[in-house]
Order: structure tokens, then sequence, then C-alpha cells
């Protein structure tokens, strides 16, 4: 790969081993990893911060709040390393979060998240008066309340006066890419969730770009997840304890980092993240689109493409329930009595919308919901149909790939939620296929460290990192008997949401 070769100014006379940061810039915190050469994750470190809900059903989260986590975390995991081996700085971000700043570099406002639903009214016009059809012909995609574009409109309308301040128009980590190098940076993985780009292209599309009411020269220059789009400021790198010339990747979504992280590259593999927001991750190194729009039609970190479901509350509903409601963060002690016994046999239904949901409904208005409790209904009952509930959800978006005929015999898992033994176990029974973790579960922040090898020219492509690196640690196969017990409870679990989706606008 041109250009890409090993930066021996930085390794020394002595064959030093050459070190990469990952970065997940997460919902919740950011994880860094610190990864030598051959994949071996030497350090790692978490950095948490707030996330506001202003109204029922937004959510914003300052940008400099990640930024401040980046350079504390940043220096945290270099403590007792000699920081001299950092070769390159991967990100995998939470995506279509909007970041706006002025002429001056200043963030304008919080950023508005994935999660957020306040733009149902451009969302309508979008998909309603721009139209489905063109919006697939243009993006391969359709509008969502979390996607990027709607949210521009948003803004247009509801703060004109910021909006005019606008200069530069950014995701989530290409703030902190920003901010390290200086460079007005996107990769095509998390600029397909705009709602801007040309998926099957890899432009901006013009079209879209005046339907929002921005300009190109707003806008990100445009790279694959694994190019270096420069490198860190000397300024930053004297603050960070980092040598010169450390390189920075354009990155990645957090999905297609996960992906990567978890081996899922080239043709029709499969992973599934249980993160805050829930994800069936389909890649493929052709450009497709789902014909009803259901899954999104996005661009890989390996330079192919991919098909993605998300559901925005997943590993979320259990940490929500758990904490908020049980008052408890010992997740573990709330699954104990959760036998097998009991799996598939839980009288009580569990809907997951604690933020509307996305994929497949697309209802911004969707709430959740506890159904079928009795007087004898327990505290386990009741996890048992969160944890269930989330599943069902996912299958869902299952349901929507094997419908376009796609083959999905197992899957890898990763993300926070993946870590219980008894969900794994509730996830491969209700989808009805083996799962398998990967030994480096770390996901987007592992997957982001490769790509910055990759970048580095460790390896010549993701396919040959992903080759080298990624191993199975175990697999969680459904057992024929209660993945028949659990076909019968998803059956059930499929009346609940189109009975209460019209019920759920009135409840507002
Ligand atoms: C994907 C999505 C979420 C976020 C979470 O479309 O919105 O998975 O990326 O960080």
């Amino acid at each position: 790969m041109k250009g890409n070769v090993l930066n021996t100014d930085l390794i020394g006379k002595e064959k030093r081993m050459s070190f990469f940061i990952g970065i997940d810039l997460g919902t919740s915190s950011s994880k860094f990893l610190l990864v030598d050469e051959n994949g071996v994750i030497r350090n790692e470190v978490s950095k948490e911060y707030p996330l506001s809900f202003p109204r029922p059903g937004w959510s914003e989260q300052e940008p400099e709040d990640w930024w401040k986590a980046c350079r504390e975390g940043i220096k945290e995991l270099l403590a007792g390393f000699d920081a001299s081996q950092v070769q390159g700085i991967g990100t995998g971000g939470q995506m279509h979060g909007l970041v706006v700043l002025d002429e001056n570099d200043c963030v304008i406002r919080p950023a508005i998240l994935w999660n957020d639903g306040r733009t149902a009214a451009q969302v309508d016009y979008l998909n309603g008066v721009i139209g489905r059809d063109r919006l697939s012909a243009l993006t391969a995609n359709i509008a969502f309340a979390g996607f990027t574009a709607p949210k521009i409109l948003w803004m247009k309308e509801n703060e004109p006066d910021a909006f005019a301040r606008i200069r530069k128009i950014m995701l989530p980590k290409d703030f902190l890419n920003y901010r390290l190098t200086g460079v007005h940076a996107c990769d095509y993985s998390d600029a397909s969730g705009m709602l801007l780009l040309d998926v099957e292209h890899k432009r901006w599309s013009p079209e879209m770009l005046e339907i929002c009411g921005v300009t190109a020269d707003q806008m990100p220059k445009l790279f694959e997840s694994f190019e270096v789009i420069g490198t860190v400021r000397p300024e930053i790198a004297a603050d960070l304890g980092l040598p010169a010339g450390v390189r920075v990747v354009a990155g990645a979504g957090d999905n297609a980092a996960a992906a990567v992280g978890t081996g899922v590259v080239g043709e029709g593999g499969c992973n599934i993240s249980l993160g805050t927001s829930g994800t069936v991750f389909i890649s493929s190194k052709k450009f497709g689109v789902d014909p009803h729009n259901a899954l999104h039609a996005f661009a890989h970190a390996d330079g192919g493409w991919h098909l993605m479901g998300c559901m925005l509350s997943a590993a979320s509903c259990n940490k929500w329930f758990c904490e908020e409601i049980l008052k408890t963060d010992d997740f573990a002690a709330e699954q104990q009595d959760i036998t097998d016994e009991k799996l598939a046999r839980d009288p009580v239904f569990f809907l997951p919308y604690l933020m509307g949901e996305r994929s497949p409904i697309n209802d911004t208005n969707a709430r959740g919901a506890f159904i079928g409790m009795s007087m004898d209904t327990s505290r386990a009952d009741l996890v048992q149909a969160v944890l269930e509930g989330v599943a069902f959800a996912i299958r869902d978006s299952f349901e929507v790939a094997r419908s376009l005929g796609l083959s999905i015999p197992e899957s890898r898992i990763c993300g926070g939620g993946a870590k219980s033994p008894l969900w794994r176990k509730i996830f491969a029974n209700v989808l009805g296929i083996p799962l398998i973790m990967v030994k480096t579960e770390q996901g987007p922040g592992y997957g982001a460290s490769m790509l910055a090898m990759v970048g580095c020219g460790r390896f010549e492509s993701v396919q040959a990192a992903a080759d080298e690196l990624v191993q199975p640690a175990s697999v969680t196969r459904p057992d024929p008997e209660l993945t028949a017990r659990y076909e019968e409870r998803y059956r059930k679990f499929r009346l609940l949401y189109p009975a209460l989706k019209d019920v759920f606008p009135q409840l507002l």
C-alpha cells in the first residue's frame, strides 16, 4: 500500500515493538486500548461522561466532554509505557451525532445524538415530501430520526441563528480526529449514516446537501476508514506525551469498527453488538440495498459495504431496569434466579422501546412496556422479560435480513451485554444460531486499533489484519428444544407492538 510503510524513525535503531491506540467513543463512556503490533492489548482505560435527556426522547452530549475524556484517557493509557513506540491512532465512534462548529472552531450547541427522537417532523418531510424512493436512490437509505440529515433540518427550522453560524459539520469521532490533527475528515462507514452520502459511489450527494441547506465546504473530506488523514498536531502530541508524527486514520462508525474487531469483514459475516444500542451487522463485498429500507445500507470499514439493523435501547434496557428501577449495579446477581427451566416460560413480555425505536419499525413514539404481569410475577421474571424482549427485538431485524434471502448460519457477538452467559444463551436460542465470542472482545476499540495498524502499514488490508489477529474464544450453541420454545414466545411477542402502535402517540 503506497505511502503506508512503518515509520522507522519511531522504531529506532534496535527493533522495538510498535504500539497503536484504539479508541471507542461510546455513549456512556470512551474506552482506550493500547495494542501492540502483534495485536496484544497492553493497557485499557475507560472514561465516563454525562448524557443528557433535555426533553423526553431527546439525547445530547457535550463534544468538549469527549475531548477531555480523550486527552485524559490517552495520558492514563500511556502511563508506565514508552509512548515513543506509538505509531498510530484509530477511533470508532457513536454514529449519526450532529456536531457543529463555528468560524472559530468552537462547538455551537451540544451534539444531538444517534438515539435522539426530536426530528419526527423532519423525517416525515424527508420520507413523505422528498420521498422514500428519491432518498433511497440518492443515498441507499431512507430517513430515520437518529440520522444526521433530519437533525440538520431540525436545527435550520428551530435554531436559525445557530444554524447560520455553522462552518463545519462533523460526526462525533471526527471531532476527536479534528482536535488531534486539525484535519476535517470523515470515513465512508460513518458518513453513510448522515443520509448525505451517495453510499454506492462514496461521495457527498449534492442533491441531499441542497435539501438540507448545507454546502460541500461545510462537509468533511472523505476517506476509507484505514486511510491516514494526518498526524497528531505538535502541541497536542506534546500535551499527550506522544512522539512527533503519530498517524491518525479516518476510523469508522462504531458498528463497522466493532465488526472489524470481531473479524466480520469481507463477504457474508454477521456481528451482533449488544451495547447501549443493539445492532445486527451483515458484511458484504458488494453494494446492496434493502428494497424496503428497513435495514441500513452503509459502507464498511474494510472498503466494502454492509446491511445493518439498529435497535436504540439494548443493553441499556437492562442497565436502566437494574440501576434506575431495582437500584443495583450487580447485574449478575439479578440473573441468578433465571434458571434454564424458566427460559421461554416467563409469562411477562417487555417491549424495549425506551427511546422510541429505529429498526425495523422506525417509530419515535414507541415506548417501553411490561405486559402480562400477575400477582405472582417476581423481580427475576421482570429481569428475564427485559433480557428476552431485547433478544426478540433483535430477532425482528434478523427476520428482515432473512426475508431478503440472506443466510446467517452463525454470528459473532460483542458489547457489554454479551458478557452475560445467560443473555448469550437467550440470544442464541431466540435466533436459533451459534454465537461466537472472540478473544479480544473489545469491539470498536480493538477494530479501530486494527484500522490504525493497516494505515501504518503493519497489515496490507483490513482482511489481513482480521485473519491474523482475531480468534474465536467461545461458542454458545442453540438447543433445539429451547429454540422451539422461544419460537412460540417470539410469535406472541410479535402481536404486541402492532396492538400498541396507535396507542403510543396518544400517550404523549
Ligand atoms: C447505529 C447507531 C448506534 C450508534 C451507537 O446506526 O445508531 O449503534 O452507533 O453508538
